[in-house]
């Protein structure tokens, strides 16, 4: 016998063949019971009801019955962290969890705290159950080095950290633990990518596996761009996926330094992409050069204000005896206490 738990409730009774049409109504209506389950019973439909006025006329409608019935409660899914985590942890620790995550393929992100990590297994499996598709959770920690990888920590689920992310349309494979990849950026990828007019020539100085090129080439197919990576293997997986998403004709893949390979370049490009928000500035001389006149650079930089960032930008440029205009700028996402990282639009005027 099943155990789970039964209440008597008001119910309609109708005949399966309009058992559908009655569903849709008594929702539509706010008066189907949805904490209890409906049932079938010798080819008749029975609903749950939260209140009995309204429904007569539509009961009458559909050849139905107003009767009582034993209906059995639904298994109620959490729909926080904070609920599948309720009298597991302690309440002072309920109130700190993290309200946000990145979910990137079937691998969860998670920024944790040092109070917060010795109870890391719990929140990983919660994470797990409140998001049955994903497969592992991963800890933040610090990301380092020139090639800008995140270092993790795998608290709940199990296998590889390589996974498939998909973003507005596009197919990205990465491994959390060889590249660099940010999802939060999702939003400048596509604010950039809408800019780029036809037969444009676009360069993409630190490329990762490839989210801004690959975007541009989607959306503006007569786009020619060059994407240069020093990191192996996120050139590795960018060439996997400008296959993935069928642009292999429109994006020129190189694996260098950014410097070493403009320095011996004098294509000009009329739209540059300086996605290295630590170190953007030390490039700013090989962005520019390798920017038309009129051209517009995308900077993005580590600074404590939009203000701060533009003037640095601003006198960075005219040491380096260019001027540019900056036409756009705006905060992405903080990164530290009183540091974020800004995108700024440059126009290079000389
Ligand atoms: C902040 S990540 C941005 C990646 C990509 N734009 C994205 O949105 O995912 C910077 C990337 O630049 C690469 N990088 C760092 N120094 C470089 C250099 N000197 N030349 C070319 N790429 C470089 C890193 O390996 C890393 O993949």
């Amino acid at each position: 016998m099943n155990g789970s738990k039964k209440i008597l409730r008001e119910a309609v009774k109708v005949h399966r063949c309009r058992a559908e049409e009655l569903r849709r109504r008594l929702i539509a209506m706010g008066t189907l019971d949805e904490s209890l389950k409906p049932f079938e019973e010798n080819g008749f439909v029975f609903f749950p009801l939260k209140r009995l006025e309204e429904v007569h006329g539509l009961v009458e409608e559909l050849g139905g019955e107003l009767t009582q019935a034993l209906f059995e409660v639904r298994a109620r899914r959490p729909r926080s962290l904070k609920e599948y985590l309720a009298g597991k942890l302690p309440s002072s620790i309920l109130d700190k969890l993290p309200s946000s995550y990145d979910i990137i393929g079937d691998l969860i992100l998670v920024d944790l705290n040092d109070e917060l990590r010795s109870y890391a297994r719990e929140i990983g499996e919660a994470l797990l159950r409140l998001h049955p598709r994903a497969r592992m959770v991963l800890v933040k920690g610090e990301t380092t080095g020139d090639y800008r990888i995140r270092d993790v920590e795998v608290v709940a689920g199990s296998g590889s950290t390589e996974t498939i992310y998909r973003e507005h349309g596009c197919i990205y494979k990465l491994d959390l633990r060889r590249v660099f990849f940010n999802p939060r950026l999702s939003g400048e990828r596509l604010r950039i990518a809408r800019q780029v007019a036809a037969g444009e020539r676009v360069l993409d100085m630190f490329a990762g596996v490839g989210p801004f090129s690959i975007l541009i080439a989607k959306l503006q197919p007569s786009a020619r761009i060059v994407a240069v990576e020093i990191n192996p293997d996120a050139y590795k997986y960018l060439l996997e996926n400008l296959k993935l998403n069928k642009v292999e004709d429109r994006v020129t893949p190189v694996l260098g330094d950014a410097r070493e390979v403009l320095e011996n370049s004098y294509e000009e490009h009329d739209r540059v992409i300086m996605d290295l928000p630590y170190r953007s500035l030390e490039f700013l001389d090989v962005g520019l050069r390798a920017c038309r006149r009129r051209g517009i650079i995308h900077l993005y930089m580590v600074s404590r204000s939009l203000e701060e960032a533009s003037r640095i930008v601003a006198d960075k440029a005219l040491e380096l005896k260019h001027v540019v205009e900056i036409e756009f700028g705006r905060e992405v996402m903080e990164v530290a206490p009183r540091r974020s990282i800004f995108a700024l639009d440059l126009r290079k005027i000389s």
